[in-house]
């Protein structure tokens, strides 16, 4: 992968909510970022995972996601209904609007199964994944250290052994 690809428009789309702030339709890069990361949305799903940016799925996923929270992969994530509310809204307007996040439907609502990501995971061995300090291809933390900061460059990926 060459690093003409960190600024393809899916690689940028996906930084974490901090970085995202700045690449928002209305928010110029070179601009101060005039919408903050929820709090709510650290605190409430960022507890058995990291947070993932809104922007890695489009809304109609985020919809789908918050609408089932009680049956959320196999774990009830439900929260009161304000707080579900309020971080509906600001994962909706904050979804992904690239045109390769929207075009190719997530399965599963997985950022992980979307074709994007598996085009861009496709030389990580079926075994890598499987690793102990993997676990999971949801577990971005494992080979992106810095990915809580929305930094998934490739100079920066380690894979655990
Ligand atoms: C009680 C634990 C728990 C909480 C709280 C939780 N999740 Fe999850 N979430 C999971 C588990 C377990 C998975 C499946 C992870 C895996 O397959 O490795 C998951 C997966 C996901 C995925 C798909 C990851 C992938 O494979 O691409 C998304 C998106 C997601 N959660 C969003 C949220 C959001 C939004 C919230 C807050 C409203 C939240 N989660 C809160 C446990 C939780
Ligand atoms: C098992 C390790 C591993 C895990 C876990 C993992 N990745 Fe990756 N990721 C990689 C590798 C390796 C590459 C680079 C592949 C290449 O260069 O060919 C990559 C590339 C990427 C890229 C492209 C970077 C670029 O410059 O184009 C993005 C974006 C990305 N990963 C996001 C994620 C997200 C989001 C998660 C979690 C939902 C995740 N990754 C989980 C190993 C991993």
């Amino acid at each position: 992968m060459t690093s003409r690809l960190s600024s393809t428009p899916v690689a940028r789309a996906l930084l974490l909510p901090l970085a995202l702030t700045l690449l928002s339709p209305t928010v110029r890069a070179d601009r101060m970022p005039t919408v903050t990361p929820l709090p709510a949305y650290q605190q409430e799903c960022a507890s058995c995972h990291l947070a993932f940016a809104p922007g890695f799925l489009p809304a109609a996923s985020w919809q789908r996601l918050m609408g089932q929270l009680d049956k959320h992969f196999g774990t009830d994530a439900s929260l009161d209904a304000a707080t579900q509310t309020s971080i509906a809204g600001w994962l909706q307007s904050h979804a992904g609007t690239y045109k390769r996040v929207t075009d190719t439907p997530a399965p599963q609502d997985r950022i992980t199964l979307s074709p994007w990501f598996v085009r861009k995971h496709r030389e990580v061995a079926a075994e890598v994944w499987k690793r102990p300090a993997v676990k999971s291809a949801a577990n971005c933390s494992a080979c992106h250290p810095q990915a809580e900061q929305g930094d998934f460059n490739e100079h920066r990926i380690r894979i655990p052994r």
